[in-house]
């Protein structure tokens, strides 16, 4: 009897000391592949491997993320899935339906997330109740970048408003310089189509039409006049654009060639790893209009089988919402960290004013999901968004037949 009790907890011991020694593993999925992303994934990797950690890399190249996200459903078809995946919005909801993702409310309680987390970003991290991913970020979409000398010589604004905008680009081009560079990929479109629909249709009718895909919205005169500001953006952007990655269109915005850049702030992420300064190299504000889109990255883990694995989703899951991590990695990434007791001091005028823009868009009821960044609406609507978008600015459509396209394309999506 004795023996057999001894032999039990031994037993016990056993099982929980393997438990506890299983050396985190984690093959982790992601398109942080350019300059400045690529310098913040590194903080994550540092510190998942200063915490016993072994990190697989597993990056697919492609701003926004659409050929990652066809490389997941690959692996997960094949029954193969990564550890864990930079994925977030309303696609980890997806996921979770296809009962393919794994439970990390233990890290999430132990590590206290509903109290340091805004409930806004919390809210997108839980699936029925339970958390299912953990947040890195905060991006503003809404943002546009400038070369602070370019519009010195040329004695231009920042514009505050899309005549502005468009009076601006006008002396650019007949100086010569390229008003505004654009990479030609469907995603980069959505990133300026959204930025202009928020400023013309305002952050109510912007929710309206790509929260809630009310019809009346869609179909209105205000959203013919935002693809008539498209088709006059299109002719701000130079003969070359088509398939050009985001990152290639900031350098043009660094070295001069070009003017002016719409895209998130990962764009400083590219500025900050170049070594420009912001306010001195280059100037940031937000586009012309009232309101906040936000796009907020995270980390899905997957079920998989193995100790290992099983450990190093929980150590990745506590080292991004950590404080040292939320810190380390925004500064470097462009972003501002999700958790609200991350002291700011250490960051740019862009981060601070992001921060202070967000708290009053959140007070004023103005801070919005990006739909273009998979923030707002499950993948059929937001591509079915996209797609019209997209043929519209590469085309000579008009705005009456792009807002009929924009229409059919979201009933038949639904
Ligand atoms: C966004 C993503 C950012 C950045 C950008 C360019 O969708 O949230 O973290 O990677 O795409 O790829």
């Amino acid at each position: 009897m004795k023996t057999y009790i001894l032999s039990a907890v031994s037993g016990l011991a056993l099982v929980a000391a393997s438990a506890a020694i299983a050396d985190p593993e984690a093959e982790v999925l992601h398109y942080w592949t350019s300059g400045g992303e690529a310098k913040s994934v590194a903080v994550l990797q540092e510190e998942f491997a200063a915490n016993g950690g072994t990190w697989t890399d597993m990056p697919v190249a492609g701003g926004g993320g659409d050929a990652a996200m066809t490389a997941l459903r690959a692996r997960v078809l094949s029954g193969n899935a990564p550890t864990a995946v930079q994925l977030k919005g309303p696609a980890i909801q997806e996921w979770y339906e296809e009962g393919v993702l794994a439970d990390i409310s233990s890290v999430a309680e132990a590590n206290n997330w509903d109290a340091v987390l805004p409930a806004s970003i919390a809210g997108h991290m839980k699936c029925e109740g339970t958390w299912c991913a953990a947040p890195v970020n905060v991006h503003r979409v809404d943002w546009i970048w400038a070369n602070a000398s370019v519009l010195e010589a040329n004695g231009i604004e920042m514009p505050t408003t899309w005549d502005e905008f468009n009076a601006a680009a006008e002396k650019l081009q007949a100086a010569g310089i390229i008003p505004l560079a654009h990479g030609g990929q469907a995603w980069q479109d959505a990133t300026v189509f959204e930025a202009v629909a928020l400023g013309i249709l305002g952050p109510d009718g912007y929710r309206k039409a790509f929260v809630d895909l009310d019809m009346d919205t869609i179909k209105s005169d205000e959203m013919k006049a935002v693809f008539d500001q498209m088709r006059t953006m299109r002719g701000f952007v130079d003969d070359n654009f088509s398939g050009r990655d985001w990152n290639l269109a900031t350098a043009m915005v660094m070295n001069g060639e070009a003017a002016f850049q719409i895209m998130g702030d990962w764009a400083k992420g590219e500025f900050m790893a170049a070594g420009k300064a912001p306010g001195e190299d280059f100037l940031c504000a937000s586009t012309p209009g009232d309101g906040f889109l936000y796009n907020v990255d995270s980390f899905a883990m997957f079920n998989v089988d193995g100790e290992d694995k099983k450990a190093g989703q929980e150590l990745l899951a506590k080292l991004v919402v950590g404080e040292n991590f939320q810190e380390v990695f925004n500064l470097n990434k462009g972003s501002i960290p999700a958790r609200t007791d991350v002291s700011l001091d250490a960051f740019d005028q862009c981060a601070t004013l992001s921060a202070s823009d967000m708290n009053a868009s959140s007070e004023g009821g103005s801070l919005l999901p990006s739909y273009a960044h998979g923030m707002a609406l499950r993948g059929a609507q937001a591509g079915a968004i996209t797609d019209t978008v997209t043929a519209h600015f590469n085309s000579d459509m008009s705005a009456d037949d792009a807002v009929n396209m924009l229409a059919d394309a979201i009933a038949n999506s639904m």
